[in-house]
């Protein structure tokens, strides 16, 4: 409570007293016009990031033209912002080609905070509640069941399995967003698939980011912008015949269709909402949501996927660990969510690949919506807050060892505490798809290791890089692996 009145008094002091009188931020230096764009056009932004914080503190200002951007580092002060200062900092950034992504500014992800985004939030995340309780579990263990067949038949070749993953991820959410899933080769999927993966990459290029920042350059040709704009008339196209197809077919849907998110969204549709201004929702709405879904929950899932296989290839008596736990507690049999607590082990991997890989290491951009404090800095209005989460989970005084991979300080006398993890955000932009993410983590991981054995594929000569590349998403570099079946129960 005394932290409460203090930040409070700060807070009223800032407002009498406004940046003079607070400490300010450091920062680099920042250039004329370009201010600090070159620190943020680097090829793995996170870790440079990070590596400016060992310099510069936990948090510290960049200057990038007209906008003045805050990064936090360490997860004690990423916590003051998104959880306990959550409504002073749950707004959006505008920009220029954020509007262009999310159909000026109407989606979940990218929207400002606001009467109508609480209400589109809420029916999202009732919906997407709603299907997860009635059949989020089987439709993880039918896609997990699907991805072992397509192992299978790899018969014992090296392969790269991140389309594989990517497939299985799409699928859960297909399934629960319209009661469809797909082929690898369906020409549908692909067609999803390339489009929804072009804007995430270009969108997070430094091309199309230097648009927000410089109006000037919109003003001149720009081939990735150009491109931009053509994927997001693509995916706008897919998603709106899908919506239609449901809206037709809806007197003949299968009980599978029947429960879909997009059914939920729908019945939401032309009712009130429950705010003070009476929000009502539209087929806009219902679109954008199934953007965030699809976008939110496919790429995310896929990559943490990929970073598992990479990490255990690196060190192989931790994966032989994990299955003699799974041999041994499940007893042949495939694992259920629940068997969750009985698996420590196992648990312990998911929470250690997702501390070195948040597969959003930079969360997705907060804006202060008033004037506020953050660790005794005055922030003002509409300063944009960059939560590096790669940052706070390799904060060295936090974590012993923080660049390596040692799932056994997760285990009990292992000294670290998933309590200290932040890889879905928090506060009122918590990640949407965090109960769901989280299932299909444990389902998808406990289902590959209790059925192969990942080897390093025989040409290669190193073992996966775990660098990655970094944009929206951070993803491993494409690398080869052998999934050997093991033997039966
Ligand atoms: C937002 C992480 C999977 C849907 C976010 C954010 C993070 C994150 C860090 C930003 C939070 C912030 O702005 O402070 C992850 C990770 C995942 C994952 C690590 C898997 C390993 C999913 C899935 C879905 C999803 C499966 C959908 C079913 C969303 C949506 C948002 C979001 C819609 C925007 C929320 C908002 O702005 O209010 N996620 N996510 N995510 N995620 Fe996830």
């Amino acid at each position: 409570q005394s932290a409460a009145v203090g930040s409070r008094l700060l807070h009223s002091f800032y407002q009498f007293f406004p940046c003079s009188l607070s400490p300010s931020l450091p920062g680099p230096l920042s250039l004329p016009l370009l201010g600090n764009m070159l620190e943020l056009a680097h090829d793995h932004l996170p870790s440079h990031l990070t590596s400016l914080a060992r310099r510069y503190g936990n948090i510290y200002r960049l200057k990038c033209g007209n906008t003045t951007m805050v990064v936090l580092n360490s997860g004690d002060i990423i916590r003051e912002a998104l959880v306990k200062k959550w409504s002073d900092f749950a707004g959006r950034p505008h920009s220029y080609t954020g509007d262009v992504v999310s159909g000026g500014g109407r989606s979940i992800s990218l929207g400002d905070y606001s009467e109508e985004w609480r209400a589109h939030r809420r029916l999202a995340h009732n919906a997407l509640q709603r299907c997860s309780q009635q059949s989020l579990h089987g439709v993880i263990q039918k896609q997990a069941l699907h991805l072992r067949q397509v192992l299978l038949d790899y018969n014992g070749r090296a392969a790269d399995l991140s389309e594989d993953f990517t497939v299985a991820a799409s699928n859960v959410i297909t399934t629960l967003a319209f009661g469809k899933e797909y082929e690898k080769s369906s020409a549908e999927l692909q067609r999803l698939h390339g489009c929804l993966n072009e804007i995430v990459s270009l969108w997070g290029s430094p091309w199309i980011s230097a648009l927000d920042s410089f109006p000037l350059l919109r003003k001149l040709p720009n081939p990735p912008f150009s491109r931009l704009l053509k994927e997001v008339a693509r995916r706008d196209d897919i998603i709106r015949t899908h919506l239609d197809e449901y809206k037709m077919q809806a007197p003949s849907k299968t009980s599978e269709e029947a429960i879909a998110i997009t059914s939920a969204l729908l019945n939401g549709l032309g009712k009130p909402q429950d705010t003070t201004q009476g929000v009502v929702l539209t087929d806009t709405h219902v679109h954008m949501a199934t953007v965030d879904l699809l976008i939110g929950g496919t790429e995310t899932t896929a990559a943490w996927l990929s970073w598992t296989v990479a990490f255990l290839l690196h060190r192989p008596e931790v994966q032989y660990r994990v299955y003699d736990e799974l041999c041994s507690v499940l007893d042949g049999r495939y694992p259920q969510y629940s068997d969750r607590h009985r698996l420590p082990v196992l648990c312990a991997v998911i929470s250690e690949v997702l501390r070195l890989r948040p597969v959003a290491p930079l969360a997705v951009p907060h804006r202060a919506i008033r004037d506020s404090s953050i660790a005794g800095y005055f922030i003002p209005k509409n300063t944009v807050i960059i939560p590096n989460l790669f940052g706070a989970h390799h904060d060295p005084a936090v974590w012993t060892d923080p660049y390596a991979f040692k799932p056994e300080r997760f285990l009990e006398g292992g000294g670290a505490s998933t309590r200290a993890l932040l890889p879905f955000g928090g506060g009122a932009r918590l990640c949407l798809g965090e109960a769901v993410a989280k299932m299909e983590l444990f389902l998808f991981t406990a289902y590959l290791l209790r059925d192969f054995q990942f080897v390093p594929a025989e040409s290669q000569t190193s073992l996966p890089d775990l660098t990655g590349v970094a944009s929206v998403v951070l993803k491993a570099k494409a690398y080869t692996v052998i999934a050997r079946p093991r033997p039966g129960p």
